[in-house]
């Protein structure tokens, strides 16, 4: 298993993961987007035949509110099935944590994540120690509400 940051020609293999493994799917002109603004910060975990198992697509918050610090924001990570509680997800994450201080100065880390999603809960919460910043009602297209959740990057 090799993981690495995702250049320009891996967008359409994060693309199909993602297709598989979630239902908010994205045109490929915004991963396009994000991959020419924010190079660093997205990663991909390929199998021994290069085919993508895993992907985080994350940005720096392009439209923040006011008086709000520079912070990174997670769009969409997922795992194969095939390839999941393997410590992918937990290791994209970290490379794409790392990338947005390092790059950015980031202050924190935010992303949105389904109530009930279990796995991925555990994943922000228990094992990399994100806090939900707050519930946001009826958030996701099919009315689900989602946690927004936080985790500060500098001690
Ligand atoms: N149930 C409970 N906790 C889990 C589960 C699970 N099914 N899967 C992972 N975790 C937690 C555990 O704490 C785990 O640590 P442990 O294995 O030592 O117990 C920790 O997360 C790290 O697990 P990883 O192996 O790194 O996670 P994995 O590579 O399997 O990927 C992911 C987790 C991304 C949530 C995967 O299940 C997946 O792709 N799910 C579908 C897509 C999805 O829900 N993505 C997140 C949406 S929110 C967003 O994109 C911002």
């Amino acid at each position: 298993m090799n993981i690495r940051r995702a250049r320009p020609e891996d967008m359409p293999g994060m693309q199909a993961c993602n297709l598989q493994n979630l239902p908010e799917n994205y045109v490929m002109k915004f991963y396009i987007y994000h991959s020419v603004s924010w190079p660093q910060l997205s990663f991909v975990a390929e199998d021994e035949k290069g085919r993508i198992v895993g992907y985080i697509l994350a940005k720096i918050e392009d439209e923040p509110e006011d008086n709000d610090e520079v912070h990174g924001h997670v769009n969409s990570i997922s795992v194969l099935r095939s390839h999941r509680r393997l410590g992918l997800a937990k290791k994209l994450m970290l490379l794409s944590q790392q990338a947005m201080v390092d790059v950015y100065d980031a202050s924190y880390c935010a992303l949105h994540v389904r109530k009930t999603n279990k796995a991925a809960l555990g994943l922000y919460r228990d094992t990399l120690g994100f806090h939900v910043d707050k519930l946001e009602k009826g958030y996701y297209a099919d009315g689900e509400d989602a946690y927004a959740m936080k985790l500060w990057l500098k001690s």
